[in-house]
């Protein structure tokens, strides 16, 4: 690793690298969001580019994708206009030994699980750092909800053993609107999340709620970018 590169930024670059080398021309590919999916974009665009990918097509999970591919010269579809995504992928703010996974810290996990969710493969490419023994101790989960309903959801998550906070924007008042309008409450689980697959259920029947940031039993692959001897490795879990 080069002097003065940050290892963070350089893991996130290698292991988006390495996702953008799975992509095989003529595909329909989910385009992730986040910083790590940001490279893995960027790497399919210069593909394209050099002739080394022909003929790919992407579908962002956020208006951060769309507006990345449109910068690297990928081209875009929607879910009207195919019938299959051969290949999605996408960063992930924990994972699991079983390879489920949080998601949401960019508040896009609603068109991210939709897409994720269509895949034929779903690989998900992180830094070490994600890595985790249990969902939820290292990071809020996400929930998306409809406005007008906020203070009941966040009523209702709370009866239910949860501690919800509503996002905030940064560098603008006020709550986060999501790219579908709505709000994100992220929820704090003392000890973590026992039940991934019971908990994503359960959120999900609180009407008002969109969606949360659970992903279980999705994952295909799960590549994790690191550090070893002052040197980049990507390594599959
Ligand atoms: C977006 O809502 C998230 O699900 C991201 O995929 C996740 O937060 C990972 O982002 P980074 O790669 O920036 O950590």
């Amino acid at each position: 690793m080069a002097e003065g590169q940050d290892p963070s930024t350089v893991m996130k670059q290698q292991v988006g690298k390495a996702a953008a080398d799975l992509v095989k021309s003529g595909s329909i590919v989910g385009l992730g969001t986040g910083s790590t999916a940001a490279f893995m974009i960027q790497f399919l665009g210069e593909k394209l580019k050099s002739g080394e990918l022909t003929d790919i097509k992407g579908i962002p999970t956020s208006f951060q994708g769309s507006v990345l591919a449109k910068q690297y010269g990928i081209p875009l579809t929607t879910l009207d206009e195919v019938d299959h995504i051969d290949i999605a992928i996408d960063g992930a703010d924990e994972v699991d030994p079983h390879k489920n996974l949080i998601k949401g810290g960019g508040a896009a996990h609603t068109q991210e699980k939709i897409v994720d969710c269509l895949a034929e493969q779903f690989i998900v490419v992180v830094d070490g750092s994600k890595i985790v023994d249990k969902l939820g101790t290292t990071f809020l989960l996400p929930v998306e909800v409809v406005p007008m309903a906020i203070t009941p959801v966040m009523r209702k998550i709370q009866q239910l053993g949860g501690m919800p906070t509503l996002r905030m924007g940064v560098k603008k008042a006020g709550p986060v609107v999501t790219d579908n309008g709505n709000l994100i409450v992220d929820v704090k689980y003392e000890g973590g999340i026992d039940d991934p697959a019971g908990l994503e259920q359960t959120l999900n029947n609180i009407p008002g709620v969109v969606e949360n940031g659970l992903f279980v039993g999705v994952t295909d692959k799960v590549l994790i970018g690191e550090i070893k001897d002052g040197m980049p490795i990507v390594r599959e879990m």
